[in-house]
């Protein structure tokens, strides 16, 4: 496998990056991730505006322009046996002695690119849904970045793993305390890895995009698919009741597109199968990504 490391095209194997880079060193830097589907990205420009956005959240200047991002992609595409894939883009501070504030001059980032292969789900994902558990939502208050500090997130989705389940929904207490049980008080705001819609009386219900969750890319699509298709939606703040009281809960991303959670924390959620609104969207999802690339 050949990835793209500060210029050069490399065997993996080959790749090697300084002990004393500040993403190493303080996991300072951020990173996306871009489906492909049939070897073209989908929505490039929106992955690439948010970068800019975490970029700017941690005021780092993008290092490559959108022409070189390109060629980049293009060249991993192409030489990545699969169809399918995503890719991952990882950007730091650079290498620097160790010391907390930027560096002064500023080093050079360090920029890392790879495509992996993206495969489906099995199927019994479509046909059961999956498991998730609920936890404080104890990260910090700029979510909206996608930091490469993702130290709070693999802990919290290590527990849905502890407890036989494939994702963790989080709360966030009112207090912002972060020490609030789950299950009183607070509201939603996204999974560890995912974000999280609820579906209410046939509505379909989304945290607002704030500082407090990353504004999802298919979180966008799913919300243009509803208003395109006649799905009642509201974007509001969602309190934890509400979450278990669903009919029905959805998780969406890059990589596991939309799916259905139908047991929270051991509970069934509505009817404990995948719903309709699940049935209904799912198949608009997979005909908007084929039409998509079929007008490229
Ligand atoms: N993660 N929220 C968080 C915390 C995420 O890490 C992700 C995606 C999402 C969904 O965003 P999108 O629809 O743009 O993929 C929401 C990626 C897939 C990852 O870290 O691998």
């Amino acid at each position: 496998m050949t990835i793209y490391l500060n210029g050069q095209y490399l065997p993996l194997e080959e790749a090697k990056v300084s002990v004393l880079d500040r993403g190493f060193i303080f996991g300072d830097g951020v990173y996306e991730v871009i489906p492909v589907y049939s070897r073209r990205a989908f929505r490039p420009v929106a992955h690439m505006q948010r970068l800019q956005h975490s970029l700017d959240g941690i005021r780092l200047a993008n290092p490559l322009g959108m022409d070189e991002w390109t060629a980049i992609f293009e060249r991993l595409i192409a030489g990545c046996d699969s169809e399918d894939q995503y890719l991952y883009l990882h950007i730091t501070r650079g290498v620097a002695p160790r010391d907390h504030p930027f560096p002064v001059p500023p080093v050079t980032p360090t920029v890392f690119v790879m495509a992996n292969p993206l495969g489906q789900p099995p199927a019994s994902v479509f046909e059961r849904g999956v498991a998730a558990i609920t936890a404080p939502d104890y990260r910090w208050l700029r979510c909206d970045i996608k930091a490469i500090s993702l130290l709070p997130n693999v802990l919290l989705r290590q527990m849905a793993v502890d407890a036989d389940a494939s994702e963790t929904v989080l709360i966030r207490a009112e207090s912002l305390t972060g020490d609030t049980p789950a299950t009183e008080g607070g509201f939603l705001t996204e999974g560890s890895a995912s974000n999280i819609f609820v579906v209410n009386n046939e509505t379909l219900l989304a945290p607002p995009k704030d500082h407090l969750m990353l504004p999802g890319i298919t979180y966008d699509v799913i919300l243009e698919i509803a208003a395109a298709n006649g799905i009642r939606c509201e974007i509001r703040k969602i309190p934890v009741a509400e979450v278990f009281a669903a009919d029905e809960l959805l998780l969406t991303s890059s990589t596991r597109e939309v799916q259905a959670i139908t047991h929270l924390d051991g509970k069934p959620i509505g009817s404990a199968v995948p719903g309709p609104m699940f049935k209904k969207i799912h198949p608009l999802y997979q005909a908007f990504k084929r039409n998509v690339m079929r007008a490229k």
